[in-house]
């Protein structure tokens, strides 16, 4: 298993490409499902969790053709991918494969409304939570799907097409909003969607849903209403700009010093996290290539934070900004909202010499003079990432143990931070 190994201490300098988004090119790839037709994506990640998703797409009779050429000849500019869904050979997603990437779970919606039908394998819990999928269900069951829960498998079934109805979600939830969206532009009639999410993610999912004939209207607000057609086309839609990652390469140089340009960063899909480190001190502004990062001299302030739904603090920097506020001048207080269980990197982060307590959802962070280098390992995807930005403060050598988590969600990272001075690098065994 690889693992990264990193000598800690170097300021950051230079320019890195942001890579499309992991959670809007998941769902996207899924979109395919509901088009005979091609349905091409650009600037797609080439990640592990994007490979794994293709496969279980490839299992409902998705073809797959990446081309094999990127004209720019620039290696982070992302894969252009083909999907063509033309016959669903499959309506079933195995435990296998859910299992793997919950994600995955988002095939019910589109798979339900183009076949009627669709047999899914219930994810499971994951380590940052339980993470049920009640909200999924009520909303499919809401345009008319009858739901039967059967062996850890969801049975849906609507005979004669789903129906538009209203939705209202107790609770946002990016997944279920993305699922009910989805099958919602092809029930019969009219959907409203109450308290739907509003992350960037899937503003760009319904927009690429629109050009492919989808009839949405309120994209970006809370409120989606959506005209049922009878079928969608294909289209071509390019993947937007990752903002987690962008914020993750904000904090590792507001961690190490120095200055760096973030190529294509969308400043407007992370304005509470950019607000969040000007606070802590950290200097961020727009230029024409994207965001410039820089901290010079001075120390770290320390912040309280939450994590909210967008366009609030998101949960999956929270890990990261937790890793920066090790090094901050006195006491920060971060609390998890979303998720119940997002804190296994406080343990990992201890190992380098960081004093966090933990009370209940809620993180106190004492700020230490400096973080040592030392083994670790992560349990999830951001978590680890926080462990790449503590060991690139920490003094001496920190060893990454389990960098499949890293590989699920962050395109070519060692690469990225060792072409503006970090001493990283990959081992392979
Ligand atoms: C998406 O997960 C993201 N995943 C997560 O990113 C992200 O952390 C999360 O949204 C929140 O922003 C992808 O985009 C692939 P939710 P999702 O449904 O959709 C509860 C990463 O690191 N809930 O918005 O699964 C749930 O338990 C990943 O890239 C229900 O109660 O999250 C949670 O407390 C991790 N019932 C809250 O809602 C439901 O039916 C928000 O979850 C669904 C969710």
């Amino acid at each position: 298993m690889d693992k990264i190994e990193i000598t800690g201490g170097k300021p950051l300098n230079g320019s890195i490409e942001i890579s499309g988004a992991k959670n809007a090119a998941l769902p996207l790839i899924i979109t395919s499902l509901l088009t005979p037709d091609t349905l091409t994506l650009k600037n797609v990640p080439n990640l592990r969790d994007v490979n794994q998703l293709t496969k279980i797409l490839g299992n409902h009779g998705t073809d797959l053709a990446v081309d094999g050429k990127r004209a720019s000849g620039n290696k982070y500019i992302g894969e252009t991918m083909h999907l063509t869904s033309r016959d669903i050979v499959d309506t079933t997603a195995p435990y296998e494969m859910v299992s793997t990437m919950r994600a995955s779970f988002w095939v019910l919606g589109p798979l339900i409304a183009r076949c009627h039908q669709a047999k899914v394998s219930l994810p499971g819990g994951c380590a940052i939570g339980t993470r049920p999928v009640d909200l999924h269900l009520q909303g499919l069951e809401d345009l008319g799907a009858t739901i039967d829960l059967e062996d850890g498998y969801v049975i849906a079934k609507a005979p004669g097409g789903l129906k538009g109805g209203r939705v209202r979600f107790q609770k946002v939830s990016v997944g279920a909003t993305i699922n009910v969206l989805m099958a919602a532009t092809l029930a019969k009639g009219e959907t409203i969607i109450e308290n739907a999410a509003v992350e960037p993610e899937i503003g760009d999912v319904a927009n690429c849903l629109v050009k492919m004939g989808a009839k949405i209207e309120g994209i970006g607000r809370k409120t989606l209403q959506i005209q049922g057609v009878d079928h969608l086309e294909g289209a071509v839609h390019t993947v937007l700009p990752d903002r987690i990652e962008t914020g993750t390469f904000l904090m590792a140089v507001a961690a190490t010093g120095g200055d760096v340009i973030l190529k294509g960063a969308v400043p407007d899909t992370l304005t509470a996290a950019i607000e969040v480190l000007k606070e802590a001190g950290v200097e961020i502004e727009e230029v024409s290539a994207g965001l410039r990062v820089s901290r010079k001299n001075g120390a770290l302030k320390p912040i309280h934070v939450e994590t909210q739904p967008h366009p609030g603090f998101p949960t999956d920097l929270q890990a990261q900004l937790m890793a920066l506020m090790t090094i901050a001048e006195g006491r920060s207080v971060i609390r998890e909202t979303i998720f119940e269980n997002r804190f296994m990197h406080v343990q990992e982060l201890a190992r380098l010499g960081a004093n966090i307590s933990l009370n209940g959802d809620t993180a106190i962070i004492e700020g230490v003079k400096e973080l040592r280098g030392a083994p670790v390992m992560a349990t999830d995807l951001r978590a680890s990432v926080s462990l790449v930005i503590a060991g690139l403060v920490a003094s001496g050598k920190t060893q990454i143990n389990r960098v499949y988590h890293l590989d699920r969600g962050f395109e070519k990272i060692e690469e990225k931070l060792g072409n503006c001075g970090a001493e990283i690098n990959r081992v392979s065994e």
